[in-house]
């Protein structure tokens, strides 16, 4: 039997879901993988806590230096969460030689570099499952599992908690704020959700996947990013009418030699998989060269579906022989600003003679194809109603500089929302 002492960073919800499931699993491991697991200290900010876990009071500490010192620990375990300290516990961890499993995607995406530089020079490892998707094994498949394709795109619902509201929006009507405060009652949103709502946390992970992906580090500033704080029920509804169903969208693509990243509102068709993926569930769609197309689901938050992630690294770190780590690291200088795609537009127009043929020659001039096109309900009190194009594939730029001119003349009040249909 081999012992491997290990050391938490942090033990909030995550950490504790990890000693509960070291200690379930305890046995099985001991048989199946032939490993004792040896936890020795626990960083804690305060000792007097009560924890979700039964701990013993002599493994808490408040200094990070009993952890990262310790020469009986071959295996440093960071949830804290946040860019900082963590980035830099786990600096100091690889610098001494110490793997470091971690569930840590925005420490990750911003200094993946440098975390990836110390590993190597030191011969640690960095295992970082649990940084995407919770319990889904999207980096092992991405790393392990297909490497031997040319990956084209991958399309995510990496945020649990935007997918929440948004099936909410749509399975109820409920506006968005509704929704939210109900995600929040629920706990599954944040006091302050911005990082959720407004893109970050998709834009961290999707920072990672695409690196794995397209074999170029893919920096988190890349990632162009908008959230769902401004999407109305009326998006959401004319949307359905379309047979389009709305979702917090990563989408990272290879086209003509580019790199896209990017996490937006975008509509799927409702027969495409990921239409279906309702809730707070994530699930990653992958397009190979060679394996076609896959999808991967399950659940991307919560603490045991995290320790699920963690506790498989760990056992991973713990068996390898030598470390495999991502040859990704340099920053991609091939990142696209623009990229075309399916549009929708809804605006509210005044309702007279000129205004459509208007706003159509508006796109005519700005090479924006019209796919088609619906003007629903009544007027409101300024004599304004909804009108919704769908375009053609069109760029974006182009898209943008459309509505601008748009509102410039026609002072009408638009949402962009993009389809996206492979
Ligand atoms: N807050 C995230 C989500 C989980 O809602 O998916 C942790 O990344």
């Amino acid at each position: 039997m081999k012992t491997v002492g290990i050391g938490f960073l942090g033990c909030g919800n995550i950490g504790c879901g990890v000693y509960r499931l070291l200690e379930q699993q305890r046995a099985q491991m001991e048989e199946n993988e032939g490993i004792s697991f040896d936890v020795r200290q626990i960083l804690v900010r305060s000792t007097g806590k009560r924890r979700g876990a039964d701990i013993p009071d002599s493994l808490l500490t408040t200094c990070a230096q009993d952890v990262l010192a310790d020469p009986e620990i071959a295996i440093v375990m960071e949830f804290m969460g946040g860019e900082q300290p963590a980035a830099s516990y786990m600096m100091r961890a690889l610098e001494a030689g110490k793997t470091v499993v971690t569930a840590n995607k925005m420490a990750l995406a911003t200094h993946w570099n440098e975390l990836i530089r110390a590993a190597r020079e030191h011969g640690a490892g960095l295992y970082f499952e649990a940084s995407v998707c919770g319990a889904i094994p999207i980096i092992r498949a991405m790393c392990d599992s297909l490497q031997a394709n040319r990956i084209s795109s991958v399309t995510g619902i990496i945020n649990g908690t935007t997918n929440y509201i948004l099936s909410r929006m749509s399975s109820e009507g409920a506006s968005y704020q509704a929704a939210l405060s109900e995600a929040q009652r629920l706990g599954l949103a944040e006091p302050d959700p911005t990082a959720d709502v407004e893109g970050f946390d998709a834009a961290y992970k999707l920072s990672i996947l695409s690196s794995l992906a397209f074999h170029r580090h893919v920096p988190v500033e890349s990632v162009y990013r908008e959230g769902i704080s401004g999407v109305t029920p009326e998006d959401v509804q004319f949307g359905r009418e379309f047979g389009l169903t709305l979702k917090l969208l990563a989408v990272a693509k290879e086209e003509n030699g580019r790199i896209q990243a990017r996490v937006h509102p975008a509509f799927v068709p409702d027969s495409h998989p990921l239409a279906s993926v309702g809730g707070a569930f994530n699930a990653v769609y992958v397009s190979g060269h060679a394996c076609g197309e896959m999808m991967f689901y399950g659940r991307g938050a919560g603490d045991m579906p995290t320790a699920s992630a963690l506790v498989s690294d760990l056992t991973m770190a713990a068996k390898e022989k030598s470390h495999r780590l991502p040859a990704v690291f340099g920053d991609a200088e091939d990142i696209a600003d623009d990229w075309t795609c399916v549009h929708f537009v809804r605006m509210l127009a005044t309702d007279e003679p000129g205004v459509l043929s208007e706003l159509a020659g508006l796109f005519a001039r700005h090479g924006v194809s019209i796919a088609s096109m619906v003007q629903k309900g009544e007027r409101d009190a300024q004599g304004r109603v909804q009108i919704v194009f769908l375009t053609h594939r069109a760029s974006e730029c182009a898209v943008r500089a459309a509505i601008s001119e748009m509102d410039e003349a026609l002072g009408v009040q638009v949402s962009i929302i993009r389809v996206e249909k492979d």
